[in-house]
Formats: structure tokens, C-alpha cells, sequence
């Protein structure tokens, strides 16, 4: 069943560049160089979006907010659902609220979308399981065929998520004429290009990199993910994949907040991760990166293939496929899913059964 895989993470983690062609596949025109999606919105009907999720689908919600508010220009709140469900969000019929979800079960997240629609939003699911009760209830649901996932940590269901997120973003863009046809095209064009960057970022010599980075590692008590702007998020979904299977403590932060507390915790025992890939952020992002260096923290630094310059920085590098910095929380995610995993691994962890957690939540 594992298909000679050790455990269903590992073999969800391989089966991404699959999962991604099947997200974008009808979707993404090419030769137009347009986007086009499956349901049946109107992508004038709102004026505002609220994104409702919890866990792994809320961090994927996280760069879908930074996607939709810079591609679309939709001003956009997003909210963990046990929260949103009970803080009587202010809705009105101008909110479109989506639900991010692997399951389509999550109850907080069900019960978000029943109070926004109480409030009289139109509702979208970014949804994999089909059939699902929030398919069921909601008015549209865009499908993130990311295919079953098995594995208690979610992986390919979350590239596929912001994958989705993507897409929305670039269509609402392209439909409320906030993007040019030259920029759609021209960002088409770089997505579809998803499925074989992360093959790329599977390569042998890749995952030996991390593997040893894992090893090295592995007795570290805690851990600290940062990073910035649409990468922010992927520090968060990397704290939370080693927390879970690791059972390491690991922190995220916006990299820019670390100076206002954080910073406190650094000495030669944290290994501090960060996200510091091509972006018009990333000379920030190194010197924060400074900051941390100076404290004596071991830092471990996610870099564009090609950046030589900033190893200067690092005790560790591991190296991604360059890309768009609007795709590059899909590609960024590989390493973090893969450092949880070979930590776990190297701790003699289950990664597919970890203590405490279910794979879905249907009680509050
Ligand atoms: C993390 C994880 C959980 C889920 C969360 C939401 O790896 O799997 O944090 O992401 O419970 O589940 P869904 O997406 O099914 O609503």
C-alpha cells in the first residue's frame, strides 16, 4: 500500500509533483496564458474575503492572503476557525468566506462558514476530500485533487492548497483586471512549471543534504523557523510539521519580529531556520539572519539555487529550485516537510501515527 515507501508521509511528500499537475491541470492555460476554474463564481459579487481554517490548511490560508491581497488587491482577514466561529466576525453580503480544508471535515471550520453564512456571506471551499460535508454546504467549492492523504501530517494537501490559492488569486486578478494580461501570462506560465520544480526539489542529493542536516540536529530541544512576507507562513507550517512528528519544540516568526523578543532565546544551542529565497524582501531577511549569527545561533539557511553570496551567513545551506517568489511558498515547503520527516526518522518517531493527533477533527 506504502508502494515500497517507509511510512505514507514519506510516499505523500513523492507524490507532490503529481498531486500539483492534477491542482493545476485544466486550469492553467499556457497557450493563452489565462486562468480558468472550475466553479461558478462571481468574481465581482464581493468586496471582501474572509479565510477560515485550522492547523496546516491556515497556514496554507496564510499565503493565500498574501496572494489574493497582492494579485487581486482584495483586502482579506484571515482567522484560525475555533476563533472566528465565536468572535462574531463583522460579515456582510459582499464577503465571500472561504474554508481551507484537507478533509472538508473539520468541524470549527464547518461551524465558521455557517456563521458567516448566517451573516450572509457567499461561501467557497478550497476542499480535497470530495463529497465532503463542506462541499456539501458550501455554495462553491474550488477541489485541490491532491488525492487521498493518509499521513496524520499534511503535506501534499497543503502544497496543493496554496497551489489553489494560486490559482484564485491569478484568476480573480485577471477577471477584476488588477493584473495585467502580460503578468497572468507571464505568472501561467511560471506555475506550470510547479509539478518539475518540486521534483527538482525532491533530488537525491537534496534530501541527502537534508538528511544531515536532520542528523545533526536531532537532540536540539528546540528549534526557531523564520521568515518573511509570503514565506512567513512556510516558517509557521515548518515549526508545526517537526513539532508534530518530532515532538521538538519549534517556534515560527515573522522574521522582522525577532528583535522584539525572540532574540532573547538564541544561543549556540537553537538552530534557527530561515526562509531567505529570492525576494525583493530578502537583504531584510539577511540581516536578520546577522542578527541572529552575531547571538551565536545555528542558522540553517533556505537559499535560491545560485546564491553563493549569502552562505557567508549560514552554518547550513540547503539549496531549493529558484523560482517566483509568488510560487516559492509551494516550493519551500519541500524542505521543511523533509527536515521534520528525517528528523522523526533519525528519533525513531512513527511520522504516521503521532502521539495525541487524529488525522481529522470533527469534535470541537
Ligand atoms: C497538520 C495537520 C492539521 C490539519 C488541521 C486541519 O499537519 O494535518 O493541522 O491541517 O487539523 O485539517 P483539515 O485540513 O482537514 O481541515
Amino acid at each position: 500500500e506504502k508502494g515500497g515507501y517507509d511510512a505514507y508521509m514519506q510516499k505523500e511528500i513523492f507524490e507532490q509533483p503529481q498531486a500539483l499537475s492534477n491542482t493545476l491541470l485544466g486550469r492553467l492555460h499556457d497557450d493563452q496564458g489565462s486562468v480558468e476554474l472550475d466553479i461558478e463564481l462571481d468574481p465581482n459579487s464581493f468586496d471582501r474575503i474572509h479565510i477560515v481554517a485550522c492547523g496546516t490548511a491556515y497556514y496554507a490560508g496564510m499565503v493565500g492572503k498574501y496572494l489574493l491581497e497582492q494579485l487581486a488587491r482584495v483586502p482579506v482577514e484571515l482567522d484560525v476557525a475555533s476563533e472566528y466561529r465565536y468572535r462574531e466576525p463583522v460579515v456582510t453580503d459582499r464577503t465571500l468566506a472561504i474554508a481551507v480544508s484537507q478533509s472538508g471535515e473539520t468541524i470549527d471550520t464547518l461551524e465558521g462558514m455557517r456563521e458567516a453564512m448566517r451573516g450572509g456571506a457567499q461561501t467557497l471551499g478550497i476542499i480535497n476530500a470530495k463529497g465532503s460535508s463542506m462541499t456539501r454546504e458550501l455554495d462553491h467549492t474550488l477541489y485541490v485533487h491532491a488525492g487521498p492523504e493518509i499521513g496524520v501530517a499534511s503535506t501534499k494537501a497543503y502544497t496543493s492548497m496554496v497551489s489553489a490559492f494560486l490559482l484564485l488569486a491569478l484568476w480573480l486578478g485577471q477577471q477584476r483586471g488588477t493584473l495585467s494580461k502580460e503578468e497572468v501570462a507571464r505568472l501561467v506560465h511560471e506555475a506550470r512549471a510547479l509539478p518539475r520544480l518540486i521534483s527538482e526539489a525532491l533530488s537525491d542529493d537534496r534530501l541527502g543534504r537534508v538528511r544531515e542536516v536532520a542528523q545533526k540536529y536531532h537532540q536540539a530541544r528546540d528549534y526557531l523557523f523564520l521568515g518573511r512576507g509570503v514565506n512567513n507562513p512556510t516558517a509557521y507550517e515548518g515549526a508545526l510539521k517537526l513539532k508534530e512528528i518530532s515532538y521538538i519544540h519549534a517556534e515560527a516568526y515573522a522574521a522582522g519580529e525577532m528583535k522584539h523578543g525572540p532574540i532573547a532565546l538564541i544561543d549556540e544551542h537553537l538552530p534557527v531556520v530561515v526562509v531567505a529565497t529570492e525576494s525583493r524582501l530578502l537583504e531584510k531577511t539577511i540581516s536578520n539572519v546577522q542578527e541572529v549569527r552575531a547571538r551565536g545561533g545555528r542558522v540553517i539557511l533556505i537559499l535560491s539555487d545560485g546564491d553563493t553570496e549569502n552562505v557567508q551567513h549560514a552554518e547550513d545551506v540547503l539549496y531549493v529550485p529558484r523560482c517566483d517568489e509568488m510560487i516559492s511558498p509551494i516550493v519551500n515547503a519541500v524542505p521543511m516537510q523533509l527536515l521534520a520527516y528525517y528528523t522523526a526518522e533519525t528519533l525513531g518517531k512513527d511520522v504516521d501515527k503521532p502521539r495525541n493527533l487524529a488525522k481529522s477533527v470533527t469534535v470541537e
